[in-house]
C-alpha cells in the first residue's frame, strides 16, 4: 500500500515536471516564431526595419535584452541561433533614422506601400530669397506637391555653416525618394557675396527660385519685422534717411544705402553676382505680389520650372478673410486648412508718403536694370 502511494507520488511529480518543461519550451518557441515573422515582413526594406526598431520595439515593451544597441539589430533567439537574423539582411550602411513626423507623412505611407527606400540628398532646388518677399509662402505652397520634399527651417548652410561641409548639409535635408525634388529656403543666400560660387560648387545645375516684391514694400515689411523685436527702434523714415539730410519739410534727404532693409531691395546688384555663376535659365523669379493675389498661377510656373506635374491648382487654396491672405486647404503636415503663422502677413505701420516716394525714386534705376537683366526670363 505504501509502495503504491510512493509510486503515485513519483509519477505525479514526473508529470508535473514534464508539463512545466513543455510549457517553457513552447513559450520560447512561440516567441521566436513571432519574432521572425515580425522581421520577415520587412525583409529587403532595411529603412523600415530601422523604423521598426526606433518606433515600435520600445513601445511594444521590448527591452534592450531583445535589441542589441551596438549592432542596431535584434539579439538572436537562443532556440534558432543566428539563422533568422542572417535571413533578415539588415542593411547597416543605412544609418539614418527617419523622424517620426516624416513617417506620418502621406509620402512615407506611399514609401511603406511600395517598399521604396528614402535617402537624404543635397538639394536640387533652392529658394534663395528675397527676405520678406514671400519665401515662406512659396515653400509651404510648393511642398504640398507629392514630388517635393523640403527642409522646414532655414538651414543657412551657404552663408553661415559652409565650413561644416556638404555631408553636414545633406544630413539636414529630409529623406527623399528617387525622383522627388529636394528643396531648401534661406533668403539670406541672395544677398551674401560668397553664396553663388558655393552653390555652383555643390551643383552647377541647381535650380534657383527668387521671390521678388516691390522693394519699398519689402523694406517696410523688413522694418516691421525688426521693430516687432526691438521696441526702441527709430521710425522707418529716420532710419531710411539717416545718412542723408532730411530737411524740416522732409525734402533733400538722401537714401541711406547702407541700411540693410534698403540694400536688400537693390535686386539688380545681387542678381548680377548670381549671373556670374548661373545662367538665367536656371533662375525663376516669382512675383511676391502675384503669390498673394493668384497663388495657383504662380505655383503653376514654379511646377513647370521644377519639371513637376501640375498637381497644385486653385483647389488647393482658399482666401482667409480674417488673415487677408490665401491659405492652403491642406498642408504637407496636416489634412486641415492651414494659414501661415502670425509673423507672416503683419499689418505695416503708416509711413510718411514723402519717404515712400523718395525711396521709390531711389529704386527706379535699379528696378529698370533688374528688368533688363531678367528680360528673357
Ligand atoms: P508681411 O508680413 O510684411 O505682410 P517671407 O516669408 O519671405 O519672410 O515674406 C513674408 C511676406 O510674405 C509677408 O510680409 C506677406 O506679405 C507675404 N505673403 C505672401 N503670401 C502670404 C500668405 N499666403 N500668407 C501670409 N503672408 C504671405
Amino acid at each position: 500500500m505504501d509502495a503504491i502511494h510512493r509510486f503515485r507520488k513519483k509519477s505525479f511529480l514526473l508529470t508535473f515536471m514534464f508539463c512545466v518543461t513543455v510549457f517553457c519550451l513552447s513559450y520560447k518557441f512561440n516567441y521566436c516564431l513571432t519574432k521572425d515573422l515580425r522581421f520577415s515582413r520587412f525583409k529587403d526594406k532595411s529603412t523600415l526595419v530601422l523604423l521598426e526598431k526606433n518606433a515600435s520595439f520600445k513601445s511594444r515593451g521590448m527591452s534592450e535584452d531583445h535589441y542589441d544597441t551596438t549592432t542596431r539589430s535584434p539579439k538572436p533567439c537562443s532556440l534558432k541561433k543566428k539563422e533568422p537574423l542572417s535571413e533578415v539582411k539588415l542593411d547597416l550602411s543605412w544609418k539614418e533614422e527617419i523622424p517620426l513626423t516624416a513617417q506620418r507623412s502621406p509620402k512615407y505611407r506611399f514609401l511603406r506601400q511600395q517598399g521604396l527606400k528614402a535617402t537624404r540628398k543635397l538639394p536640387d532646388a533652392l529658394i534663395i530669397g528675397v527676405k520678406k518677399g514671400g519665401t515662406r509662402a512659396l515653400l509651404e505652397f510648393i511642398r504640398v506637391h507629392p514630388d517635393v520634399r523640403a527642409a522646414g527651417s532655414e538651414i543657412h548652410f551657404f552663408d553661415r555653416f559652409y565650413k561644416k561641409g556638404f555631408e553636414w548639409y545633406r544630413h539636414h535635408m529630409p529623406p527623399t525618394l528617387e525622383g522627388q525634388v529636394t528643396m531648401e529656403k534661406t533668403p539670406s543666400y541672395f544677398v551674401t557675396r560668397e553664396v553663388p560660387q558655393r552653390v555652383r560648387r555643390m551643383n552647377p545645375k541647381a535650380k534657383l527660385l527668387i521671390v521678388v516684391r516691390d522693394p519699398v514694400t519689402r523694406a517696410i515689411s523688413d522694418y516691421t519685422q525688426a521693430a516687432s523685436k526691438k521696441r526702441s527702434m527709430r521710425k522707418f523714415e529716420e532710419l531710411a534717411f539717416l545718412n542723408g539730410s532730411m530737411g524740416s519739410n522732409g525734402g533733400g534727404g538722401l537714401v541711406d544705402t547702407s541700411w540693410g532693409p534698403v540694400k536688400i531691395g537693390v535686386y539688380a546688384r545681387h542678381l548680377e553676382r548670381w549671373l556670374h555663376s548661373f545662367p538665367l535659365s536656371q533662375l525663376l523669379f516669382v512675383s511676391g505680389e502675384r503669390l498673394v493675389v493668384d497663388p495657383a498661377a504662380e505655383i503653376a510656373r514654379v511646377q513647370d520650372f521644377l519639371s513637376l506635374k501640375r498637381v497644385i491648382t486653385e483647389k488647393h487654396f482658399y482666401f482667409n478673410a480674417t488673415k487677408g491672405f490665401p491659405c492652403l486647404m491642406k498642408s504637407e503636415g496636416s489634412p486641415s486648412p492651414h494659414c501661415l503663422g502670425k509673423t507672416k502677413g503683419r499689418s505695416h505701420p503708416h509711413i510718411d508718403p514723402v519717404a515712400v516716394s523718395r525711396l521709390r525714386e531711389f529704386y527706379r534705376p535699379f528696378n529698370a536694370r533688374f528688368y533688363q537683366l531678367t528680360a528673357s526670363s
